[in-house]
């Protein structure tokens, strides 16, 4: 980092210099022989701040192999028998932990640079056009079946107190909480007892013409429920599909292009087109919710960001508004 006369506050040094943030030196304090001044607050904590989040990966590369993506060639080799294989758990490496700690440092403990960026290149990973991100999965839930209370929202569509909402028998519990928070009620359809998931057989039971306005499920233990039948029943009965995406983030489900276009994924078969990857048929439909609500469609994230940000409009405004993520922040960030 380079050093001019503006770069201390008191002295200096009588040509521009550099300090090299890679490392720390300690250096005893009798072989100092003269203090030459000292630095601009604002460019010490700079200094301070690289050697932290550089000491931060250290500790991370160190600490977190386990925690490591599965095509990492640094996580350690899965031993037969030996290595634990959790049925859910949190995959990072030292890029998190250090946007973690840097937040921290910033004290940006509410959404902040790193969030907003995450909730772009997430987005951009999905092939969504929005993501909100929230502070947990239960509230990601409350979000995406609050939304659709909105009062902007046409009546025949929107969800009012009494009307019905098909799920699962056996689910996560806050996946059915915000049917009732928001004054609606379950209708519960059976698990399969084989797969976990919801019996799609079984939502025309469920079904009640002018009552039944969507359908709120979680991918059990993050296999995926039948999409394309839960999907063609909602489109048929023009129905929402709020899908609890907590544990299958990363999950995959096939169906060939025709059904994808036939059920009207053509954000996903964008997404096919440009990312040879990703096959025609993958992924997240409608409006589903996992720490953050993936939505489709701009409206609707604009009423989710009305209940996340105290029903204001100010954040919603960007989403009209082409201007860069950093220009948005406080200098301080
Ligand atoms: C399917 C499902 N939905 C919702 C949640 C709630 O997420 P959180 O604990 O972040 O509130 C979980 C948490 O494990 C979950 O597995």
């Amino acid at each position: 980092m380079g050093l001019e006369a503006a770069s201390f506050a008191i002295g200096g040094l009588p040509l521009p210099s550099c300090v090299v943030l890679a490392g720390i030196a300690k250096v005893n304090r009798a072989v100092v022989t003269r203090y030459v001044g000292r630095l601009q607050n604002e460019l010490l904590s700079r200094i301070l701040k690289a050697r932290i989040l550089a000491a931060t990966r250290d500790f991370s590369t160190t600490a977190h192999t386990a925690q490591r993506p599965g095509w990492d060639d640094q996580k350690p080799a899965y031993v037969p028998g030996k290595t634990t294989i959790p049925y859910a758990g949190r995959v990072f490496d030292e890029d998190e932990v250090e946007a973690a700690v840097s937040s921290t440092l910033d004290f940006w403990l509410t959404l902040g640079p790193e969030g907003e960026a995450f909730e772009g290149e997430l987005a951009e990973f999905l092939g969504v056009k929005h993501t909100l991100l929230v502070n947990s999965g239960s509230s990601a839930n409350l979000l995406a079946v609050s939304a659709l209370t909105s009062p902007k929202i046409p009546e025949k569509k929107r969800l009012r107190p009494g009307d019905e909402v098909i799920t699962c028998a056996a689910g996560f519990p806050t996946t059915v909480a915000p049917i009732l928070q928001n004054g609606l009620v379950p209708v519960f359809i059976d698990n399969d007892p084989i797969t976990g998931n919801a019996r799609v057989d079984q939502l025309g039971l469920a079904f009640r013409e002018g009552k039944t306005k969507a359908v709120m499920m979680a991918h059990t233990l993050g296999n995926p429920f039948d999409v394309a039948a839960m999907l063609r029943f909602c489109r048929a009965h023009d129905l929402w599909l709020i899908e609890d995406n907590c544990d299958s983030l990363g999950s995959t489900y096939s169906m060939p292009a025709s059904m994808a276009k036939e059920l009207k994924l053509d954000h996903l078969l964008k997404l096919a087109e440009q990312n040879s990857k990703v096959s025609p048929s993958s992924s997240q439909p409608l409006c589903p919710s996992t720490t953050i609500p993936f939505i489709q469609n701009g409206i609707l994230t604009a009423y989710t960001m009305h209940y996340r940000d105290w029903e204001t409009d100010r954040k919603s405004t960007r989403l009209n508004s082409s201007h860069s993520r950093a220009s948005r922040m406080p200098s301080s960030a």
